[in-house]
Order: C-alpha cells, then sequence, then structure tokens
C-alpha cells in the first residue's frame, strides 16, 4: 500500500462509521500561544474535547500536520522524524472504550492486513488519579489478544495529557514486532527491551480523555468522556511497507535516492537528517514561518542550520538544499496541494 492510500483508507473507515472528515489544523496554533508549533493531533481540538460543541459533531476524523523537536537528537535512527502526520480519529463525548479499541483493531487487523501475533498491547496500571484499567483489558482480551501480550504500565508511558493544563487520561497502545523472525511471547521486561531496541514499534495510541489537568496535577473528570487516537502515519506506512525504519518508505524514499545520488560520503545519519530536516523546513514555510531569532522563526533557523551542517558532512556542493524540495512537493502534491 501506498502512504496516500493508507492515509485515505484511515479515513474512509472512519466515514463509513459516522465520523466527519476535518482538515488539518496549520502547524502554527492558531488559538493557543502555550506551545509553539501544533505537536499532537488532538491539540486543534482542545475547546472541544473540554465540552464546546464542534461544528462537524461528536465523531471526528483527520490527518493533522505536527512538528516536535524534543527528540531531534534521535532523528537518524529508526522511526524519529521533527515533522510528522498524525491519522486520528475522536469521539467528542459520544462513543468510549469499546468502540474505540474494537476500531483501532478492525483496521490494523482486518483492513491493514497485519498480523494478530505480532500485536503487544499496553494499558495503565492505575495510580491515585484514577484506577487500573480493567475494562480495556477486558476489551481487548474479547479481540482474541492473549492476557500475557497486554501489558499494564505506569503513567509515565500510558497516560496522556498535552501538557501541564487540559484534557488528559489513560490511553492504550498498540505495538508491533518488526523482527524477521517474530518475537512470540514475551515478559513484560523483554517487551520494555523491544521497544527499546526497536524490536517493536508503536503504531497506534487510543487514549480516554476523561480527565482534566491544571498545573501538572490532575484535578478531576471532565463533563464528558472523549476518545483520542493518534497513529503516526510513518510509523505506520513503515510497518505496512515491511521496512525498517520510515526513511526506506515511499514517504521519505525519493529524497532518500537523490541523496544517494550526490552525496560523496555515504553517511546514513546525516542523510536522514538531511531528509527529514528538508522536510520540516518546507512545511513550516508552507505554513508561514520565516527563519528570525525568535519563537518559531528560530526554531526554524536552528533546522535549516541543522540541514546545511550535515549537508557539509556530506560533501553536497553549497546551495543544493533547495534541489530537495521538487522530490518532496512530487510526494505530497496530492496530498496538501
Ligand atoms: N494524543 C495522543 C498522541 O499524540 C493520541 O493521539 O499520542
Amino acid at each position: 500500500m501506498k502512504s496516500n492510500d493508507i492515509r485515505n483508507t484511515f479515513l474512509s473507515f472512519f466515514k463509513e462509521r459516522g465520523h466527519s472528515i476535518i482538515p488539518s489544523a496549520p502547524l502554527v496554533p492558531e488559538n493557543d500561544s502555550s506551545v509553539l508549533f501544533i505537536t499532537a493531533g488532538m491539540q486543534p481540538l482542545v475547546p472541544y474535547l473540554l465540552g464546546q460543541p464542534h461544528p462537524e459533531g461528536k465523531r471526528l476524523v483527520g490527518v493533522q500536520k505536527c512538528v516536535r523537536t524534543q527528540d531531534i537528537d534521535e532523528v537518524g535512527d529508526a522511526t524519529h522524524d521533527t515533522f510528522f502526520e498524525m491519522l486520528g480519529n475522536w469521539s467528542l463525548g459520544d462513543y468510549f472504550k469499546e468502540d474505540a479499541i474494537k476500531w483501532s483493531h478492525e483496521l490494523l487487523i482486518h483492513t491493514f492486513g497485519l498480523d494478530p501475533a505480532r500485536l503487544y498491547i499496553t494499558v495503565f496500571e492505575g495510580n491515585d488519579d484514577a484506577p487500573k484499567d480493567s475494562e480495556s483489558i477486558e476489551i481487548w482480551k474479547s479481540l482474541g489478544i492473549p492476557e500475557n501480550r497486554i501489558y499494564e504500565m505506569s503513567a509515565e508511558t500510558n497516560w496522556w495529557s498535552p501538557g501541564e493544563n487540559g484534557p488528559c487520561g489513560p490511553d492504550s497502545e498498540m505495538f508491533y514486532d518488526i523482527t524477521q523472525d517474530g518475537l512470540g511471547d514475551l515478559s513484560k521486561e523483554e517487551f520494555i527491551q523491544a521497544d527499546e531496541e526497536q524490536k517493536v514499534i508503536e503504531v497506534w495510541n487510543d487514549v480516554f480523555m476523561e480527565y482534566e489537568k491544571k498545573d501538572g496535577e490532575v484535578i478531576g473528570k471532565l463533563s464528558q468522556k472523549n476518545v483520542d487516537t493518534g497513529a503516526g502515519l510513518e510509523r505506520l506506512v513503515m510497518v505496512l511497507q515491511k521496512k525498517d525504519n520510515i526513511f526506506e518508505t515511499d514517504l521519505f524514499s525519493p529524497l532518500m535516492k537523490k541523496l544517494v545520488a550526490e552525496v560523496e560520503n555515504q553517511d546514513q545519519y546525516s542523510m536522514r537528517i538531511v531528509a527529514d530536516h528538508i522536510r520540516t523546513a518546507a512545511f513550516m514555510i508552507i505554513d508561514g514561518v520565516s527563519p528570525s531569532n525568535s519563537e518559531q522563526g528560530y526554531v526554524l533557523r536552528r533546522i535549516i542550520r541543522r540541514a546545511v551542517r550535515h549537508a557539509d558532512t556530506l560533501g553536497l556542493p553549497e546551495d543544493s538544499l533547495g534541489n530537495y524540495i521538487e522530490p518532496l512537493e512530487d510526494i505530497y502534491r496530492s496530498v496538501y496541494p
């Protein structure tokens, strides 16, 4: 499946289940000065998760452009990137855990054809803020996931919030085994190790947003129970296209092929950084950011400088990074005209 088909299949799956398709908001938040860039699919939806009625109804689906730079030093490994697209479906006080989990499973296993024997699940183990998510465990078991492949995890990994304030809640994450021979049954410790070694890849996160945070503390329940799901497109494409890393998927491969053909030094790490940073810089510029000394413009300037530094390492001629915009346009033209 091409990445364009994967994006469209996600949207139509949820449209058939009563969701309205909403367009991506721009990368620079429109009504929220607490963050420089949209870092999660749900961010533009915060007012609606808090209870304001959304003009498109209670079931939404979309693909949101995101920028996350906190892991910039990880770019170059199998899965990290600074720009990504987040596939998401949302329930604003409508369906809850049962439908959210059932549909995640149906789309991954039955529509996309992933192997259920390679799926691992995490759920929230409970703490003073909220009890263990036994309901999700039972739903996963009813879908045929063996109990020993469902791991109870702490709030550090399985409580999701966009920041210190706003809607939040326990989450259940789906991981996929990408090793050649398959890892089979794993103890919790072995699963955590496999995640660190990128042998299992997180492909989807279902957040059950029924709580609210204020100044970093969970202060209680919201007036409605929401679902916020997120599947990073690049990782999902990597898994569905059976690649070892996101840079070999069709979201990156035209850029990587051009780099391989033009560099003097075939340093994988630097090539991946250049490909990633060109893509991120281009999407920032499309959404109105210019290089500057402050805020979004400073992040863009840093990204471009870092791309130039690695282009130098690769021995690319000066002023040649602009030549990579055309292959980038070819990848995204039909999605973001
Ligand atoms: N907000 C959650 C995340 O970004 C689910 O979309 O992982």
